[in-house]
Protein backbone atom coordinates (compact mmCIF):
# COMPACT_ATOMS: atom_id res chain seq x y z
CA UNK A 1 0.00 0.00 0.00
CA UNK A 2 3.06 1.97 1.39
CA UNK A 3 3.72 2.44 -2.95
CA UNK A 4 0.43 2.70 -4.36
CA UNK A 5 -0.30 6.04 -1.17
CA UNK A 6 2.60 7.84 -2.90
CA UNK A 7 2.19 7.81 -6.11
CA UNK A 8 -1.43 8.44 -5.72
CA UNK A 9 -0.07 11.24 -3.48
CA UNK A 10 2.95 13.27 -4.64
CA UNK A 11 4.86 13.01 -7.40
CA UNK A 12 7.88 14.44 -5.84
CA UNK A 13 11.37 14.69 -6.84
CA UNK A 14 12.51 12.68 -3.52
CA UNK A 15 9.77 10.42 -3.55
CA UNK A 16 11.04 8.31 -6.45
CA UNK A 17 11.29 4.90 -4.41
CA UNK A 18 13.69 2.49 -2.79
CA UNK A 19 14.05 2.39 0.25
CA UNK A 20 11.30 1.47 1.93
CA UNK A 21 10.61 2.13 5.72
CA UNK A 22 7.97 2.81 7.39
CA UNK A 23 5.79 1.76 4.50
CA UNK A 24 6.80 4.40 2.85
CA UNK A 25 9.07 4.57 -0.36
CA UNK A 26 11.02 7.47 -0.57
CA UNK A 27 14.52 8.29 -2.19
CA UNK A 28 17.32 9.01 -0.30
CA UNK A 29 19.36 10.13 -3.38
CA UNK A 30 19.73 13.74 -1.74
CA UNK A 31 22.28 12.56 0.45
CA UNK A 32 23.01 8.81 -0.76
CA UNK A 33 22.77 7.66 2.92
CA UNK A 34 19.88 5.46 4.51
CA UNK A 35 16.76 7.03 5.93
CA UNK A 36 14.69 6.63 9.27
CA UNK A 37 18.03 7.08 11.33
CA UNK A 38 16.15 9.56 14.49
CA UNK A 39 19.86 10.13 15.74
CA UNK A 40 21.13 11.41 12.87
CA UNK A 41 22.02 15.12 13.51
CA UNK A 42 25.85 15.48 13.87
CA UNK A 43 25.86 13.01 10.16
CA UNK A 44 23.41 15.98 8.65
CA UNK A 45 25.30 19.54 9.03
CA UNK A 46 24.28 19.48 12.58
CA UNK A 47 20.74 20.57 12.16
CA UNK A 48 18.21 18.36 14.01
CA UNK A 49 14.59 17.67 13.59
CA UNK A 50 12.42 18.39 16.83
CA UNK A 51 8.98 17.29 16.78
CA UNK A 52 6.93 18.40 19.93
CA UNK A 53 3.33 17.25 21.19
CA UNK A 54 1.76 17.89 24.13
CA UNK A 55 2.40 14.91 27.07
CA UNK A 56 -0.76 15.16 29.00
CA UNK A 57 -3.63 12.72 27.53
CA UNK A 58 -6.37 14.85 25.92
CA UNK A 59 -10.02 14.49 27.18
CA UNK A 60 -12.45 14.89 24.85
CA UNK A 61 -16.72 13.46 24.38
CA UNK A 62 -18.00 11.37 21.50
CA UNK A 63 -19.16 13.71 18.80
CA UNK A 64 -17.06 16.62 19.53
CA UNK A 65 -14.41 17.88 16.98
CA UNK A 66 -10.66 17.44 18.72
CA UNK A 67 -7.74 18.96 18.02
CA UNK A 68 -4.26 16.65 18.65
CA UNK A 69 -1.14 19.17 18.89
CA UNK A 70 1.75 18.60 16.80
CA UNK A 71 4.98 21.14 15.91
CA UNK A 72 8.36 20.92 14.25
CA UNK A 73 10.98 22.55 14.27
CA UNK A 74 14.77 22.62 13.62
CA UNK A 75 17.65 23.50 15.53
CA UNK A 76 19.38 25.32 14.59
CA UNK A 77 17.06 26.91 12.38
CA UNK A 78 16.83 26.29 8.55
CA UNK A 79 17.26 28.97 6.72
CA UNK A 80 15.44 27.58 3.50
CA UNK A 81 12.73 25.24 4.29
CA UNK A 82 12.97 21.43 3.08
CA UNK A 83 9.68 19.89 2.19
CA UNK A 84 8.41 16.99 4.53
CA UNK A 85 6.28 14.24 4.70
CA UNK A 86 3.71 14.29 7.81
CA UNK A 87 2.13 10.96 8.87
CA UNK A 88 -0.24 10.49 11.10
CA UNK A 89 -1.19 7.11 12.52
CA UNK A 90 -2.64 5.23 15.47
CA UNK A 91 -0.59 2.92 17.71
CA UNK A 92 -1.89 -0.74 17.72
CA UNK A 93 -3.51 -1.05 21.29
CA UNK A 94 -5.46 -3.72 22.71
CA UNK A 95 -5.08 -5.98 19.79
CA UNK A 96 -6.39 -3.52 17.60
CA UNK A 97 -3.60 -3.60 14.86
CA UNK A 98 -1.90 0.23 14.10
CA UNK A 99 -4.00 2.47 11.73
CA UNK A 100 -3.24 5.19 9.25
CA UNK A 101 -5.23 8.14 9.96
CA UNK A 102 -3.41 10.92 7.20
CA UNK A 103 -0.50 11.40 5.38
CA UNK A 104 0.25 15.14 4.02
CA UNK A 105 2.87 17.18 1.85
CA UNK A 106 2.06 20.30 1.01
CA UNK A 107 -1.40 21.00 0.80
CA UNK A 108 -1.87 17.51 -0.54
CA UNK A 109 -3.14 14.92 1.97
CA UNK A 110 -4.97 11.74 1.91
CA UNK A 111 -6.93 10.32 4.77
CA UNK A 112 -7.82 6.14 5.60
CA UNK A 113 -10.32 4.10 6.74
CA UNK A 114 -12.76 5.28 9.29
CA UNK A 115 -10.85 8.56 9.22
CA UNK A 116 -11.94 9.56 5.50
CA UNK A 117 -13.53 12.76 5.54
CA UNK A 118 -13.42 13.49 9.35
CA UNK A 119 -9.54 14.48 9.42
CA UNK A 120 -7.49 17.34 8.39
CA UNK A 121 -4.49 18.77 9.53
CA UNK A 122 -4.59 21.87 11.15
CA UNK A 123 -1.35 24.00 9.98
CA UNK A 124 -2.44 27.87 11.65
CA UNK A 125 0.79 28.57 12.48
CA UNK A 126 4.31 27.43 10.64
CA UNK A 127 5.67 24.09 11.19
CA UNK A 128 2.50 23.47 12.71
CA UNK A 129 1.13 20.10 11.60
CA UNK A 130 -2.14 19.21 14.07
CA UNK A 131 -4.43 17.06 13.21
CA UNK A 132 -8.02 18.06 13.41
CA UNK A 133 -10.74 14.96 14.37
CA UNK A 134 -14.48 15.54 13.33
CA UNK A 135 -17.73 13.82 15.26
CA UNK A 136 -15.15 11.67 17.98
CA UNK A 137 -16.23 8.20 17.29
CA UNK A 138 -15.65 5.62 20.49
CA UNK A 139 -13.08 3.74 18.94
CA UNK A 140 -10.97 6.55 17.93
CA UNK A 141 -9.49 6.91 21.47
CA UNK A 142 -5.92 5.73 21.72
CA UNK A 143 -2.63 6.81 21.30
CA UNK A 144 -1.60 8.90 17.90
CA UNK A 145 1.97 9.31 16.53
CA UNK A 146 2.88 12.30 14.42
CA UNK A 147 5.46 11.52 12.20
CA UNK A 148 7.41 14.16 10.11
CA UNK A 149 10.00 12.91 7.60
CA UNK A 150 12.01 15.12 5.89
CA UNK A 151 14.71 14.22 3.03
CA UNK A 152 17.04 13.56 5.80
CA UNK A 153 15.47 12.60 9.11
CA UNK A 154 12.38 11.39 10.48
CA UNK A 155 10.88 12.22 14.03
CA UNK A 156 7.92 11.65 15.86
CA UNK A 157 5.76 12.71 19.09
CA UNK A 158 2.76 10.63 20.79
CA UNK A 159 -0.66 12.57 21.73
CA UNK A 160 -3.02 10.37 23.87
CA UNK A 161 -6.70 10.85 23.97
CA UNK A 162 -9.35 9.70 25.85
CA UNK A 163 -13.19 10.19 25.76
CA UNK A 164 -15.14 10.92 28.61
CA UNK A 165 -17.27 8.34 29.39
CA UNK A 166 -18.35 5.86 32.35
CA UNK A 167 -17.21 2.06 32.81
CA UNK A 168 -19.72 -0.65 33.85
CA UNK A 169 -20.24 -3.99 34.36
CA UNK A 170 -22.00 -6.12 32.41
CA UNK A 171 -23.57 -9.77 32.31
CA UNK A 172 -25.39 -11.62 29.93
CA UNK A 173 -29.24 -12.23 30.63
CA UNK A 174 -29.00 -15.96 31.93
CA UNK A 175 -26.61 -14.68 34.36
CA UNK A 176 -23.02 -14.83 35.49
CA UNK A 177 -20.10 -15.66 33.24
CA UNK A 178 -22.01 -16.57 29.76
CA UNK A 179 -20.22 -14.25 27.49
CA UNK A 180 -16.96 -15.80 25.39
CA UNK A 181 -15.10 -12.44 24.23
CA UNK A 182 -16.70 -12.00 20.66
CA UNK A 183 -20.48 -12.06 22.43
CA UNK A 184 -19.11 -9.37 25.05
CA UNK A 185 -17.74 -7.53 22.02
CA UNK A 186 -21.63 -7.63 20.31
CA UNK A 187 -23.45 -7.57 24.19
CA UNK A 188 -21.62 -4.04 24.59
CA UNK A 189 -22.46 -2.62 21.27
CA UNK A 190 -25.99 -3.54 21.39
CA UNK A 191 -25.43 -1.41 25.08
CA UNK A 192 -24.00 1.75 22.66
CA UNK A 193 -20.67 0.75 24.40
CA UNK A 194 -17.37 -0.87 23.61
CA UNK A 195 -15.12 -3.22 25.16
CA UNK A 196 -13.91 -1.19 27.96
CA UNK A 197 -9.49 -0.72 27.99
CA UNK A 198 -7.62 -1.79 31.25
CA UNK A 199 -6.26 2.28 31.32
CA UNK A 200 -10.25 2.68 31.48
CA UNK A 201 -11.37 0.39 33.97
CA UNK A 202 -8.35 1.42 36.22
CA UNK A 203 -9.92 4.86 36.31
CA UNK A 204 -12.83 3.46 36.87
CA UNK A 205 -11.35 1.89 39.71
CA UNK A 206 -9.47 4.85 40.83
CA UNK A 207 -12.97 6.73 40.75
CA UNK A 208 -14.20 3.94 43.16
CA UNK A 209 -15.47 0.73 40.74
CA UNK A 210 -16.38 -2.32 43.10
CA UNK A 211 -17.28 -5.11 41.23
CA UNK A 212 -17.12 -8.88 42.40
CA UNK A 213 -17.17 -10.62 38.71
CA UNK A 214 -14.47 -11.03 36.16
CA UNK A 215 -15.16 -9.73 32.97
CA UNK A 216 -13.11 -9.21 29.63
CA UNK A 217 -11.55 -6.28 28.37
CA UNK A 218 -10.29 -5.11 25.42
CA UNK A 219 -7.17 -7.34 24.98
CA UNK A 220 -8.69 -10.47 25.85
CA UNK A 221 -7.75 -10.00 29.23
CA UNK A 222 -10.32 -10.90 32.56
CA UNK A 223 -9.59 -8.69 35.37
CA UNK A 224 -11.81 -7.36 37.99
CA UNK A 225 -11.91 -4.15 40.14
CA UNK A 226 -12.17 -4.06 43.75
CA UNK A 227 -11.65 -1.29 46.66
CA UNK A 228 -12.95 -3.19 49.68
CA UNK A 229 -11.13 -6.56 50.00
CA UNK A 230 -13.56 -9.15 51.67
CA UNK A 231 -13.74 -13.15 51.82
CA UNK A 232 -15.97 -14.33 48.79
CA UNK A 233 -13.72 -12.05 46.03
CA UNK A 234 -10.23 -13.30 45.83
CA UNK A 235 -9.88 -13.08 49.86
CA UNK A 236 -8.65 -10.53 52.86
CA UNK A 237 -5.28 -11.17 51.93
CA UNK A 238 -5.06 -9.29 48.74
CA UNK A 239 -5.12 -5.61 48.69
CA UNK A 240 -7.36 -3.25 47.07
CA UNK A 241 -6.75 -2.81 43.70
CA UNK A 242 -7.58 -4.56 39.72
CA UNK A 243 -7.03 -8.48 40.13
CA UNK A 244 -6.58 -9.80 36.90
CA UNK A 245 -6.92 -13.46 35.54
CA UNK A 246 -4.69 -12.70 32.43
CA UNK A 247 -4.98 -13.50 28.89
CA UNK A 248 -8.09 -15.81 28.63
CA UNK A 249 -9.07 -18.08 25.35
CA UNK A 250 -11.55 -15.86 23.17
CA UNK A 251 -13.39 -19.04 22.36
CA UNK A 252 -13.61 -21.19 24.90
CA UNK A 253 -13.85 -19.23 28.39
CA UNK A 254 -17.14 -17.16 29.50
CA UNK A 255 -17.00 -14.19 31.49
CA UNK A 256 -18.98 -10.94 32.34
CA UNK A 257 -17.69 -7.98 30.35
CA UNK A 258 -16.65 -4.67 31.40
CA UNK A 259 -17.89 -1.80 28.62
CA UNK A 260 -17.43 1.71 27.87
CA UNK A 261 -20.25 4.45 27.29
CA UNK A 262 -19.12 7.80 26.51
CA UNK A 263 -20.70 10.96 27.31
CA UNK A 264 -24.32 11.19 25.31
CA UNK A 265 -25.66 14.79 23.33
CA UNK A 266 -29.01 13.35 23.22
CA UNK A 267 -31.58 12.80 26.46
CA UNK A 268 -32.49 9.85 28.55
CA UNK A 269 -35.46 10.04 30.91
CA UNK A 270 -37.76 8.32 32.62
CA UNK A 271 -41.56 8.43 30.74
CA UNK A 272 -43.85 9.93 32.70
CA UNK A 273 -47.01 7.15 32.08
CA UNK A 274 -50.00 6.95 34.11
CA UNK A 275 -49.74 2.92 34.17
CA UNK A 276 -46.65 0.26 34.40
CA UNK A 277 -45.87 -1.38 31.13
CA UNK A 278 -44.60 -4.69 29.91
CA UNK A 279 -41.23 -4.86 27.94
CA UNK A 280 -43.34 -4.96 24.33
CA UNK A 281 -45.81 -1.61 25.65
CA UNK A 282 -42.77 0.11 26.90
CA UNK A 283 -40.63 0.11 23.50
CA UNK A 284 -43.70 1.19 21.99
CA UNK A 285 -44.87 3.92 24.32
CA UNK A 286 -41.11 5.36 24.05
CA UNK A 287 -41.73 5.26 19.95
CA UNK A 288 -45.24 6.94 20.66
CA UNK A 289 -42.94 9.96 22.06
CA UNK A 290 -40.93 10.20 19.44
CA UNK A 291 -37.59 8.36 21.16
CA UNK A 292 -36.50 4.96 21.61
CA UNK A 293 -35.88 2.27 24.57
CA UNK A 294 -32.80 3.71 25.96
CA UNK A 295 -29.91 1.39 26.13
CA UNK A 296 -27.90 0.34 29.44
CA UNK A 297 -24.92 2.47 28.32
CA UNK A 298 -26.83 5.99 27.34
CA UNK A 299 -28.68 5.58 30.82
CA UNK A 300 -25.17 4.98 32.72
CA UNK A 301 -24.34 7.93 30.68
CA UNK A 302 -26.73 9.98 31.42
CA UNK A 303 -26.66 9.44 35.40
CA UNK A 304 -22.47 9.67 35.21
CA UNK A 305 -22.62 13.18 32.77
CA UNK A 306 -26.27 14.12 33.38
CA UNK A 307 -27.11 14.07 36.88
CA UNK A 308 -30.06 11.68 35.74
CA UNK A 309 -31.64 10.80 38.92
CA UNK A 310 -35.17 9.38 39.32
CA UNK A 311 -36.04 6.52 41.92
CA UNK A 312 -38.69 4.34 39.67
CA UNK A 313 -37.26 1.07 38.35
CA UNK A 314 -37.74 1.47 34.12
CA UNK A 315 -37.79 -1.01 31.70
CA UNK A 316 -33.96 -0.96 29.12
CA UNK A 317 -33.69 -2.10 25.25
CA UNK A 318 -32.14 -5.52 27.07
CA UNK A 319 -34.74 -6.39 28.53
CA UNK A 320 -33.23 -5.22 31.66
CA UNK A 321 -34.95 -3.07 34.34
CA UNK A 322 -32.98 -0.59 36.28
CA UNK A 323 -32.66 3.04 37.77
CA UNK A 324 -29.91 5.90 38.04
CA UNK A 325 -29.51 7.34 41.49
CA UNK A 326 -26.91 10.62 41.18
CA UNK A 327 -27.97 11.66 45.07
CA UNK A 328 -28.80 8.71 47.02
CA UNK A 329 -31.82 8.97 49.75
CA UNK A 330 -33.30 6.94 51.82
CA UNK A 331 -35.73 4.16 50.07
CA UNK A 332 -33.74 4.71 46.66
CA UNK A 333 -31.16 1.59 47.46
CA UNK A 334 -27.63 1.93 48.31
CA UNK A 335 -25.71 4.85 50.09
CA UNK A 336 -23.82 5.46 46.71
CA UNK A 337 -24.41 6.88 43.91
CA UNK A 338 -25.39 4.34 41.42
CA UNK A 339 -27.32 2.53 38.77
CA UNK A 340 -29.43 -0.16 40.44
CA UNK A 341 -30.70 -3.50 38.51
CA UNK A 342 -33.00 -5.37 39.05
CA UNK A 343 -31.75 -7.78 36.37
CA UNK A 344 -34.01 -9.16 33.87
CA UNK A 345 -37.42 -9.58 34.69
CA UNK A 346 -40.38 -11.63 33.11
CA UNK A 347 -41.52 -9.16 29.96
CA UNK A 348 -44.73 -9.70 30.78
CA UNK A 349 -44.94 -7.88 34.19
CA UNK A 350 -46.19 -4.66 34.93
CA UNK A 351 -44.20 -3.69 37.79
CA UNK A 352 -41.94 -0.94 35.50
CA UNK A 353 -42.08 2.01 33.61
CA UNK A 354 -39.16 2.96 31.23
CA UNK A 355 -36.53 4.86 30.21
CA UNK A 356 -36.68 6.79 27.09
CA UNK A 357 -33.43 8.16 24.73
CA UNK A 358 -33.96 10.48 22.48
CA UNK A 359 -30.50 11.86 20.08
CA UNK A 360 -30.71 15.13 19.49
C1 LIG B 1 -17.13 20.29 14.03
O1 LIG B 1 -16.66 20.97 12.91
C2 LIG B 1 -17.58 21.03 11.83
C3 LIG B 1 -16.90 21.67 10.65
O2 LIG B 1 -16.17 22.79 11.03
C4 LIG B 1 -18.82 21.80 12.26
O3 LIG B 1 -19.76 21.84 11.23
C5 LIG B 1 -19.42 21.10 13.47
O4 LIG B 1 -20.52 21.83 13.96
C6 LIG B 1 -18.38 20.94 14.57
N1 LIG B 1 -18.95 20.12 15.62
C7 LIG B 1 -18.92 20.48 16.91
C8 LIG B 1 -19.54 19.54 17.87
O5 LIG B 1 -18.40 21.52 17.28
Amino acid sequence: MGSLLLVLLFPLPWVSGLPFYNGFYYSSSASGRSLGNSHSEGIFSGVKLVVETPEETLFSHRGANVTLPCRYHYEPALVSPRPVLIKWWKLSENGVPEQDVLVAVGLRHRSFGGYRGRVHLRQDREREVSLEIRDLRLEDCGRYRCEVIDELEDESGLVGLELQGVVFPYQHPQGRYQLNFHQAQRACEEQDAVVASFEQLFRAWEEGLDWCNAGWLQDASVQYPIMLARQPCGGLGLAPGVRSYGPRDRHQHRYDVFCFAAALRGRVYYLEHSEKLTLAEAKEACWEDSAQIAKVGQLFAAWKFQGLDRCDAGWLADGSARYPVAHPRPSCGPLEPGVRSFGFPDPQSRKYGVYCYQPC
